[in-house]
């Protein structure tokens, strides 16, 4: 058992600080705003994350796990300090680090000795330094240690790791980060700070490209009149292809893959290389919203301007409640910019968000429907799937569907009198 300090309580600093818990850790996580550390206090967890009100509840009964205001008074006994705050997309399209510096600098005089300062955060590389440096001290180690949770399966990531990878000059310390998540009997890559902080914008940006590529293939696949989930399926029984990331949609988004693949282009592009290729794959996804809503406006009877449309789905993906960057928000804002009237329906969505700021949100999928010129499936909620498709036809004007996340099944819904139009297939 170890005694850790977790900064920051967002999507990684708190699946972080609740399953440390879980593994049998003694952590104290802690956030500058005193409203959410009293919400957290009481087990209420302020996002939509599978599992994670179960960990924080099991962690505050255990006695493992507490919350407090301010990183100060959280690192005082620990022997680890997780730094898990965001690093937001500065104006030059690299990371911000304001708020790790700011992290890094309250906690430097109170580190206790030999103490080890872990790197979480999604940061440029040779931040490792930068911290090391703000923290002023001789006698910690710091060392990198990226999450690679994906929203909506959180928790299942942290207790499932594909990997762990550790980034530190000194080897002692890498193991004794290492010990922390022996339980979880993951492959172990220890390596330099370096090539640590370069493999988490190196994987998010792979992915992003795989899904750029398939993006792409299904334009090609419309074109040719080919299907490109069964061209997936050949592609992915090649083990080097894979079948995962290989799902076209509007586009990706989220709090990680826009700002991850511009800070890489930007990090190549102060290091003297113009990576081309991953700003192929930004301009694919830029271009994938205007392809969207090009097919929305060509699925309608009427002019875009003045039409009503439906929208099921608004987060970046299902099982979050996550609106930064949604491909989702962003269609609908184009096609509000032509003159369509919106109403949409999200199963995570209740009640007003500074971000969809204009957008009619209802509760109930079928009311969304009502007297509406298309219906436009945005976000691969699976309980899509089995709403009422008679129903919905009943209720709107024309019974028009446009399935950006191939959801649904074109027969089934063309049975309930549906004209069908999905991505990369006829
Ligand atoms: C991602 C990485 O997966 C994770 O390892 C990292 O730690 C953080 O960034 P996340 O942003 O939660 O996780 O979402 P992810 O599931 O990776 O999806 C990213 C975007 O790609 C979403 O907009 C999603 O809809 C889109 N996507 C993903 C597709 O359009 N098709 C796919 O096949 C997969």
């Amino acid at each position: 058992m170890s005694t850790i300090a977790v900064i920051g309580t967002g999507y990684v600093g708190l699946t972080t600080g609740a399953y440390l818990a879980h593994l049998g850790h003694q952590v104290t996580c802690a956030d500058i705003f005193e409203e959410k550390v009293a919400r957290l206090r009481k087990g209420d967890v302020p996002i939509l994350e599978a599992g994670l009100e179960e960990l924080v509840t099991e962690g505050l009964a255990a006695g493992r796990l507490d919350f407090v205001v301010g990183a100060a008074g959280a690192v005082e006994d620990a022997e680890f300090v997780f730094l898990c705050v965001q690093t937001p997309q500065g104006e030059d399209g690299s990371a911000d680090l304001t708020y790790i510096r700011e992290a890094a600098a309250e906690i430097g005089e109170r580190l206790r000795p030999e103490a080890i300062v872990i790197n979480k955060s999604t940061v440029p590389v040779g931040s490792t330094r930068v911290v090391e440096q703000t923290l002023g001290r001789d006698d910690v180690f710091v060392v990198s240690n990226p999450e690679f949770l994906r929203e909506g399966s959180a928790v299942y990531d942290c207790l499932h790791p594909d990997r762990i990878v550790i980034g530190s000059d000194d080897q002692a310390a890498a193991m004794r980060v290492a010990a922390l998540f022996e339980s979880l009997k993951a492959p172990l890559v220890i390596t330099d700070p370096a090539s640590a902080e370069t493999i988490k914008y190196a994987s998010n940006a792979f992915l992003a490209t795989k899904v750029s590529y398939v993006n792409a293939l299904a334009n090609v696949c419309e074109a040719v009149g080919a299907d490109v989930r069964e061209v997936v399926l050949g592609m992915g029984y090649d083990k080097r292809i894979g079948f995962e990331f290989l799902k076209p949609g509007p586009g990706w988004g989220g709090s990680c893959f826009p700002k991850d693949t511009r800070a890489m282009v930007r990090i190549a592009e102060d290091a003297g290389y113009d990576f081309g290729l991953l700003r192929g794959v930004i301009t694919v996804n830029d271009e994938q919203y205007e392809r969207m809503t090009a097919k929305v406006e060509r699925m309608l009877d009427v002019p875009v301007d003045g039409a009503s449309i439906a929208v099921w789905g608004l987060t970046f993906k299902a099982r979050t409640d996550d609106l930064r960057d949604s491909p989702s928000v962003e269609v609908v804002r184009r096609l509000q910019a032509k003159g369509a009237s919106i109403k949409a329906y999200d199963p995570a969505i209740s009640g007003p968000r500074p971000s969809l700021e204009g957008i009619e949100v209802l509760d109930d999928p079928y009311a969304v429907c009502e007297g509406a010129d298309v219906l436009v499936v945005l976000t691969e909620w699976d309980e899509f799937r089995w709403l009422d498709f008679a129903k919905v036809a009943g209720l709107m004007r024309a019974a028009r569907l446009v399935d950006t996340r191939n959801l649904l099944e074109p027969a089934a819904v063309r049975r309930r009198g549906f004209t069908y139009d999905g991505l990369g297939r006829a």
